[in-house]
């Protein structure tokens, strides 16, 4: 069933463009997002006034992707609070409040006791699943599924990305109710998401060098990883993946926070990955992360530099560049995140670990 892959991790890994384009198919007719399973009624949709997105782990981190999606195009607040955390907060839900729960399993039962919280309050859910007929979309009053295939390795891959495809759907058909957006506009963002599958499967071909970046990497004890604006999330998701299959110590930071303590980290010989966003990107968000590059490897920090084809700007000041290819800067995480998938994989593989059922965890967490 590996398919010739060392791990189902690594099968899953190098699924993805075939996973994502499965999420997007069949869900753009005549300029407009169709979603079946969208049993919310669009003028209730129109009254919305705040997103609150559910979620732990990978899932969170996907919610976070999308934060920066929906509020652009939706001008809607959003929210991305972990499940738990909600729970246990008296939290703000009330009818215009539509509540996002994200969950490859379905069954999380935080992220099930916090759908349950918003429901008893009046909020309407839409959940974000793989696995029909679960508990988490039964429960909801929407379902917008992944169709990325059963996912059996613990760490998750191929459901973080079809889980930020179908929150860009959500986010798309949310602006077209509501009237943000216009057909040949939604027309011209899905063509260009119609395009990250081959993007993707572009990185996975390309991804000799960071498997041999892992392998030399073997005996590493501390990796940290740097972002900002979409890119933090890919930080954290990052450090999540090493963390939880190569038992190393790994902490995913804003980029704009090192100056506010993590830098006190850094030392001879850290490695530091940095993701950087598009130089074609809006405002100085290029320039302050290149900034943050100079300021890590002033200290002598490592820098594996993940950029985009391209981008020459980061040459000087990187170790390692890993490149990825141009697209929109909202749906870069969907490339970015690829290599520290690889990364963490490969280097878990090296050090002899079982990739596929790492030490503590269970792929669904069904108890409180
Ligand atoms: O099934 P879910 O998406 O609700 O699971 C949430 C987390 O337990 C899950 O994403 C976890 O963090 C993964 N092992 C990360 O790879």
């Amino acid at each position: 069933q590996k398919s010739g892959y060392p791990s189902f991790m690594a099968k899953e890994i190098h699924e993805q463009a075939k996973a994502i384009s499965d999420t997007l198919l069949g869900r753009l007719e005549n300029n407009e997002i169709v979603l079946d399973e969208m049993h919310i009624d669009p003028s209730h949709l129109r009254s919305i006034d705040k997103i609150i997105v559910v979620a732990c782990g990978t899932a969170a981190n996907a919610g976070e992707v999308v934060k920066y999606a929906i509020e652009h195009w939706c001008r809607i607040p959003v929210e991305v609070e972990l499940a738990h955390e909600f729970r246990y907060r008296d939290p703000i839900v009330h009818e215009r409040t539509l509540v996002v729960a994200i969950s490859q399993s379905g069954e999380t039962m935080d992220t099930l006791m916090a759908v349950r919280y918003a429901k008893e309050q009046g909020a309407k859910v839409v959940a974000i699943c793989n696995t029909r007929g679960a508990t988490i979309p039964r429960e909801s009053d929407a379902a917008i599924y992944l169709h990325v295939g059963p996912e059996i390795a613990v760490a998750s891959t191929k459901a973080y990305l079809g889980q930020i495809a179908a929150c860009y759907l959500l986010g798309l058909f949310l602006a077209q109710v509501r009237g943000n957006l216009y057909g040949d506009e939604i027309e011209a963002i899905m063509r260009d998401l119609e395009e990250i599958p081959g993007k993707i499967q572009d990185v996975l071909d390309n991804s000799g060098q960071v498997e041999k970046l892992a392998h030399d990497m073997v005996e590493t004890t501390s990796v940290l990883f740097l972002g900002r604006h979409v890119g933090f999330p890919t930080a954290l998701e990052g450090a999540l993946k090493l963390k939880e299959i190569a038992y190393i110590h790994a902490e995913g930071f804003a980029a704009g926070e090192l100056k506010h303590g993590p830098i006190a980290l850094v030392e001879e010989g850290q490695p530091v990955f940095i993701v950087v966003p598009s130089p074609r990107g809006r405002d100085s968000l290029h320039a302050k992360v290149v900034s943050n590059i100079q300021e890590v490897r002033a200290r002598g920090a490592h820098t594996l530099v993940i950029a985009e084809e391209g981008d020459t700007d980061v040459e000087p000041y990187a170790d390692v560049v890993i490149r990825y290819p141009e697209t929109r800067t909202l749906f870069a995480p969907l490339l970015t995140i690829i290599p520290l998938q690889i990364f963490a994989c490969e280097l878990a593989t090296a050090k002899g670990l079982d990739v596929d059922q790492p030490r503590n965890l269970a792929k669904s967490v069904t108890v409180e």
